[in-house]
């Protein structure tokens, strides 16, 4: 899909519809438009239109201007505007436009003018919410938008908050296609594959294999690895964007959960699959910051492995060793997540980063916790979880601090190995993290559980049902000023 910046008034502009962006009650905000879009906007208001949040009406165009239609689309009351209404409303438009067969959309921007760059927000919308996984399942009538022109005076600066954000939401689309891509098609190696694919200058991509992880003394990881017939693979990228101490980003890549010998139940076990999502966010950062060529440095590192049990797996009572040399008793092995992060952050330190963050599906209980509309977050750096909770509210990416208090150390401690990778169901949510705190220590570090946000039962205006991709605005919006 085009997008670009023509400086042109909105009645001038051949297109098949014409995006007016309207709050609510609001007839007058089209007046400089002329006498006969003021008589249907005055027409439209008084019955059918009420300019509600994410509200749409398609009608014929007045005769005397060149767009053939017009798209209200609500906003909701004015004094609420924000960007993440501004983005929802652009998700909306665009797929409700999409879904009408239009194909030369323009967007006039007069209704959002009162916020700064609101027309990048509104694109931002568009890009995400128009996306859909076609890889298995070509539809018959395939409908696209062929072109959104904005209608605005073109600046240095609306340019290159456009691009920014292009580059963001394609990364997050590509995020979204290997979460969706399922376990039989993105298998540790090809995932792997994904990570190589990024490759460039200033870009460096290493994958470790099983004897590797061996050597290093991975026994937490491969002990996950152990029931499967799919060779592990321990993704590392190193982004170097600037000189200084890297900030080092962990994703879960448990390419199929099915909780190994600790068997997760039938019923739902097909959404395993998107156990790799925190590892697709950390791809899909990498991917844009070194598009954006950001002057940061950055550690990713993907643990991938699938979860199955088999002849060889590991079986509950087990104890492994990790790369740091902490013994865990395997008390579950559908607790698998937080011990390939644990030999992923032993790892990282490896690189002494400024900070590590790690993304996650690792706990049914976040989304018993949250639901959908947050994920929970946990770590050691106060200053750190600040920034994030900032970019959260930028991104409506949100996340919700959970406590880390000393009591939880209790819950996971084992009688005859230096911790145990289950505290039982009362504070679960807390517990993974709490363990992986014991592996992160003093380095300053931030968990994100993204188990109830990766995946949408439902369409949401700009997150088609399906993967989210959710972790790579909000590290993105933080990178714009965060540094380790
Ligand atoms: N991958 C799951 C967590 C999960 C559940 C993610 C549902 C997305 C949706 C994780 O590995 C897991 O199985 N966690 C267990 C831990 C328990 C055995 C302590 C859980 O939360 O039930
Ligand atoms: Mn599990
Ligand atoms: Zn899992």
């Amino acid at each position: 899909m085009n997008i670009s910046i023509k400086n042109i008034r909105e009645t001038d502009c051949i297109c098949d519809a014409l995006i007016l962006p309207v709050t609510e009650g609001d007839s007058k905000l089209y007046d400089k438009l002329g006498v006969s879009v003021q008589r249907l906007v005055r027409k439209v208001f008084s019955k059918e239109f009420k300019g509600k949040q994410n509200e749409v009406l398609l009608v014929p165009a007045p005769k005397d201007i060149k767009p053939e239609r017009i798209l209200f689309v609500g906003l909701g009351k004015k004094s609420e505007i924000s960007a993440e209404r501004i983005r929802q409303a652009g998700g909306r438009a665009a797929v409700y436009l999409r879904d009408m067969g239009m194909k030369k959309v323009a967007l006039s921007t007069g209704g959002i003018a009162s916020l700064h760059l609101s027309q990048v927000s509104f694109i931002e919308g568009a890009l995400l919410g128009l996306y859909t996984f076609k890889r298995y399942k070509e539809e018959k009538n395939n409908k696209a938008i062929g072109s959104i022109t904005i209608l605005s005076k073109p600046s240095k600066e609306l340019a290159n908050e456009l691009n920014r954000t292009k580059t963001v939401a394609s990364s997050v689309c590509f995020a979204r296609d290997l979460i969706s891509t399922p376990a039989n098609d993105m298998t540790p190696t090809h995932l792997a594959k994904a990570a190589l694919s990024l490759k460039r200058k200033n870009l460096s991509v290493k994958v470790l294999d099983r004897k590797d992880a061996e050597r290093l003394g991975m026994g937490a990881y491969l002990s996950v690895a152990k029931g499967s017939n799919e060779p592990p693979k321990f993704i590392v990228l190193e982004y170097k964007g600037a000189e200084g101490r890297p900030l080092a980003l962990i994703g879960k890549s448990i390419t199929f959960d099915s909780g190994g010998i600790s068997l997760k139940p039938a019923d739902g076990m097909e959404k395993m699959k998107y156990d790799m999502a925190g590892g697709a966010a950390v791809l899909g950062i990498i991917k844009a910051a070194s598009e954006l060529k950001l002057p940061v440095n950055l550690v990713g590192i993907l643990p991938a492995t699938e979860n199955l049990p088999g002849g060889s797996a590991t079986k509950p009572g087990d104890i492994v060793k990790s790369i740091t040399g902490k013994t865990v008793e395997i008390i579950n092995t559908d607790a698998e997540g937080r011990l390939v992060l644990a030999d992923a952050i032993g790892y990282a330190k490896r690189f002494k980063p400024g900070a590590i963050i790690d993304i996650a599906t690792l706990t049914g209980a976040c989304s018993i916790a949250l639901g959908s509309e947050a994920m929970a977050m946990m770590g050691n750096d106060s200053g750190l979880m600040d920034k994030i909770k900032r970019s959260a509210g930028n991104t409506y990416e949100r996340v919700w601090e959970m406590p880390l208090f000393d009591e939880y150390r209790e819950y996971i401690k084992s009688d005859i190995a230096e911790i145990k990778n289950t505290g039982g169901k009362n504070g679960s949510l807390v517990t993974a993290a709490y363990f992986l705190y014991e592996f992160a220590e003093k380095t300053p570090w931030v968990h994100l559980d993204i188990a109830g946000t990766a995946w949408t039962e439902k369409d949401k205006p700009y997150i088609p049902k399906g993967a989210s991709g959710i972790g790579v605005r909000l590290v993105m919006d933080l990178l714009k000023d965060f540094r380790p």
